[in-house]
């Protein structure tokens, strides 16, 4: 059993605590990958880009981009033993190279800082879904009453904020240190626990009918359904799922013993993440075609299909209930590594870790009332309504787009050029091991990585 070393509160160790070891590290960062974006997000955008050729893209960023980047940030947090913001900063220092380089800190950590804004709000939406599970509002229910309910969730700017703000506290309280070393024995259990009931989602999936066309969909690429936004899309995804280009592994890298191989532990992580996603496909998608329902219905997707299941399935109500129960966990684990760089930052700026907890998560909170709003009475607001891309996006829309499509592939193609060309190879090397695996890591880092991202972006514009 891992214990954590002196110097951590709440699982989240202080600056200068190491995670207690190899799992320890791999639970909490696998806690930060796997969350809304594999369960809620990664199925809407699928279903909103066509299906099949957009999961391929998707699992070529990931496999192409997403791990070696992943082994480059806590690579990088792991050399510095510093917050996000510092780490930038020092190691071009010790390369004798520009300071500027402390800017990349910023984008990372404001990108950690506007995504925790708005996915408090949908992780809301997840709290809100455990008390209706449990009450049996789904029991029989069909698809209509079921978009109802979720219509009604989001009509309703006063029950989104009672979410919001319960879902906000409950991040703010193990950051600050109420939940002693809470992070490593909640992911221990909430891992295999949403591996089990994601099963049992595509077990009744099996039964629906609708397998068929949910495995063709997921698994057939059709490449004429896929946009070049598309693309981006699957780039910025693979970013968001695996918690890249926004501090996070960077800072949980910076609490890493030196004897843990970050190589396999990288792996590990995004095979975890990827594993999870797919599952959550599977188990969508059949209810999806056997109810006749739209795959690019948009956000609401999950919430509108699987209560569908447990509306109809033994057991209904107990396993929905686990399973909005066990989302709020995951998202839980994602926020609180959301959290943890700005926390950092303000440690560094004096707080104590209660207070810099509490200041974070507030401003956090105050910021994604914004996207909330958005959601009813300001649903009709397009604050940049001018421009063709982004005519009818409301602010959570913006946001969204703003830190997935953009701020974190131009950190990561920046994290990319560091690691493979500021930094030099004797550093990276120590830290990574010497090898073929270092080789591939180092081509992927200096060419691939920072290409593709380019090329991405570059379609995009024309
Ligand atoms: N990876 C998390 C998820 O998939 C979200 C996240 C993004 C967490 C960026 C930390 C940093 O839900």
């Amino acid at each position: 059993m891992s214990t954590v070393a002196s110097g951590v509160v709440a699982g989240v160790p202080h600056a200068h605590g190491q995670w207690s070891g190899r799992l320890a590290f791999i639970l909490a960062a696998a806690g930060s990958a796997v969350g809304l974006g594999n369960i809620w997000k990664f199925p809407y955008i699928t279903g909103e880009n066509g299906g099949g050729a957009f999961v391929l893209v998707y699992l070529g960023c990931i496999v192409l981009i997403g791990v070696p980047l992943l082994m480059t940030e806590v690579m990088l947090g792991r050399r510095s033993g510093q917050s996000p913001i510092n780490t930038f900063a020092t190691l071009a220092k010790r390369e004798g190279r520009s300071r500027r380089w402390g800017a990349l800190g910023w984008l990372h950590t404001l990108a950690a800082f506007l995504i925790l804004s708005f996915y408090s709000v949908i992780a809301g939406w997840a709290v809100a879904y455990v008390p209706q599970a449990m009450s049996g509002a789904f029991a029989g229910a069909d698809a209509a009453q079921v978009g109802a309910l979720f219509d009604g969730l989001l009509g309703a700017p006063e029950q989104l904020l009672v979410w919001h703000t319960v879902f906000m506290l409950l991040t703010v309280l193990v950051a600050a240190g109420g939940v002693r070393a809470g992070l490593e024995r909640a992911v221990k259990w909430l891992m295999p626990a949403l591996l089990v009931l994601l099963l049992v989602m595509v077990a009744y999936g099996f039964t629906t009918g609708g397998f068929g066309a949910a495995a063709a969909f997921l698994f057939w690429p059709d490449f004429s359904k896929l946009s070049t936004a598309g693309v981006l899309t699957a780039l910025g995804h693979a970013f968001f799922t695996l918690s890249l280009a926004s501090a996070t592994m960077v800072a949980y890298g910076s609490y890493l013993p030196k004897s843990v191989s970050i190589p396999r532990s990288a792996l590990i992580i995004a095979l975890m993440d990827t594993v999870v996603a797919l599952l959550a496909g599977l188990a969508i998608f059949p209810i999806v075609f056997a109810n006749g329902l739209e795959a690019g219905a948009g956000p609401g997707l999950v919430f509108q299909t699987l209560p569908l299941a447990f509306g109809q399935m033994p057991l209904g109500t107990l396993i929905g209930t686990l399973f909005f129960i066990l989302l709020v966990f995951a998202a839980w684990t994602s926020s609180i590594s959301l959290l943890e760089s700005t926390v950092e930052w303000l440690e560094e700026k004096g707080f104590g870790r209660k207070a810099a907890a509490v200041t974070g998560g507030l401003a956090a909170w105050t910021v994604g009332l914004a996207s909330l709003l958005s959601l009813n009475l300001w649903a009709g607001v397009h604050p940049l309504g001018m421009f063709e891309t982004f005519a009818d996006k409301t602010v959570f829309d913006l946001l969204d787009y703003v830190t997935a499509n953009l701020m974190m592939p131009l950190a990561g193609l920046l994290t990319a050029v560091f690691a493979g060309w500021v930094l030099s190879r004797r550093v990276s090397e120590a830290e990574l091991g010497a090898g073929v695996g270092y080789r591939l890591w180092r081509f992927l880092v200096r060419f691939v990585a920072p290409v593709g991202v380019v090329l991405i972006f570059v379609y995009n514009l024309g």
